[in-house]
């Protein structure tokens, strides 16, 4: 496993439409491993391969509270209620925002042995699906965010 260069805000790879991940190999398996190293380095509950600079639909996940997932073309089939979140993203270092996010998604993907995988996610978990799978449409938080600060604003 290695730890990756996390790209920033105005890297264009954060802007792709990531492609979808047709063949998933020991490579697929290494870049999710990498993935997640990178992830708990920075500290973070979440990291999309966009922001390692791979434009395919790969994330993983960890929450911290138990919930551990590495996805490969996941998308959202389900969406219910609404929370005010609060996100921050290891590509916008610095900054913290709050966004309007659905309480409840659904969520289908595969696993990286190519599995399908199924789950609900609420709350907390709910918010980061969604902000990393954002992250697979080209789509930072602070374009959605209703309030966007510096950190030390706090
Ligand atoms: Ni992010």
């Amino acid at each position: 496993m290695a730890i990756r260069n996390i790209r920033t805000d105005g890297n264009p790879v954060l802007r792709e439409v990531c492609k979808e991940v047709k063949e998933i190999t020991d490579g697929t398996r290494r870049i999710l491993d990498d993935m997640v190293e990178t992830m708990f380095d920075s500290d973070g509950v979440g990291l999309a391969a966009p922001q390692i600079g791979i434009p395919k639909r790969m994330v993983v996940i960890d929450d911290r509270e138990g919930h551990s997932f590495k996805l490969i073309n996941p998308v959202i089939t389900e969406s219910e209620g609404e929370q005010l979140s609060s996100e921050g993203c290891l590509s916008i270092p610095g900054f913290r925002g709050k966004c309007k996010r659905p309480q409840r998604v659904s969520v289908k993907a595969l696993n990286e042995n190519g599995e399908p995988v199924e789950f609900t996610a609420e709350g907390q978990l709910a918010v980061i699906c969604c902000h990393e799978f954002d992250h697979l449409d080209g789509i930072l938080y602070k374009d959605k965010a209703v309030e966007y600060v510096k950190k030390e604003e706090e």
